[in-house]
């Protein structure tokens, strides 16, 4: 589930870019929530967590109003700003986190090198309670949309943690 590399980079930070459309909802969540836990449990130092987006329309903006106010009610801050991924992520990044089936479709096609695809996931890979298989785009729904990307967040962020430790640890 994660590259060969993580196991032997004991002493490198592990890089994780989120990857959504516009930046502005999904993955700057999922930026702030696997930040926070993270931190929460000591391992701030050892990470570099990013987030970026597919298309480019919202370059510069800060989060969705409707998503950092939700994201805010469960104790995660949002205060990345949108950008487009560009083609260095591929190298810059051990993984490559899409939320859904067009992202990950839009990152094959970005990506430079076979190295660089083995770094693609999918959100919901890492799952651990909840039964989705991608983070819905809530951008064009109402306040239960972003709760529910919220939801589904927090259960695949731990499951990631967990993964990455489980490899570590080997
Ligand atoms: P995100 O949500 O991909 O989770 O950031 C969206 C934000 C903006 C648009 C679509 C999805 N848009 O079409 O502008």
């Amino acid at each position: 589930m994660l590259p060969q590399k993580c196991k032997k980079m004991k002493q490198e930070k592990i890089r994780i870019l989120f990857v959504c459309l516009g930046n502005i909802c999904r993955s700057p969540s999922a930026e702030g929530i696997m930040k926070k836990m993270v931190k929460d449990a000591g391992y701030e130092d050892r990470f570099y967590i990013d987030s970026a987006g597919i298309a480019s329309y919202h370059k510069g903006e800060l989060p969705d109003s409707r998503m950092s106010l939700c994201a805010s009610l469960r104790g995660y801050k949002l205060d990345s700003r949108s950008r487009p991924v560009k083609t260095n992520d591929f190298y810059d990044f051990d993984l490559i986190i899409g939320m859904d089936d067009q992202n990950i479709d839009d990152l094959r096609r970005k990506a430079p090198d076979a190295e660089s695809l083995n770094k693609i996931h999918r959100m919901t890979e890492y799952a651990k309670n909840m039964s989705y298989d991608h983070v819905p785009d809530p951008y064009y729904g109402g306040a239960a949309g972003f709760e529910l990307v919220i939801d589904i967040l927090e259960d695949a962020c731990k499951g990631l943690l967990e993964s990455i430790f489980s490899v570590r640890d080997n």
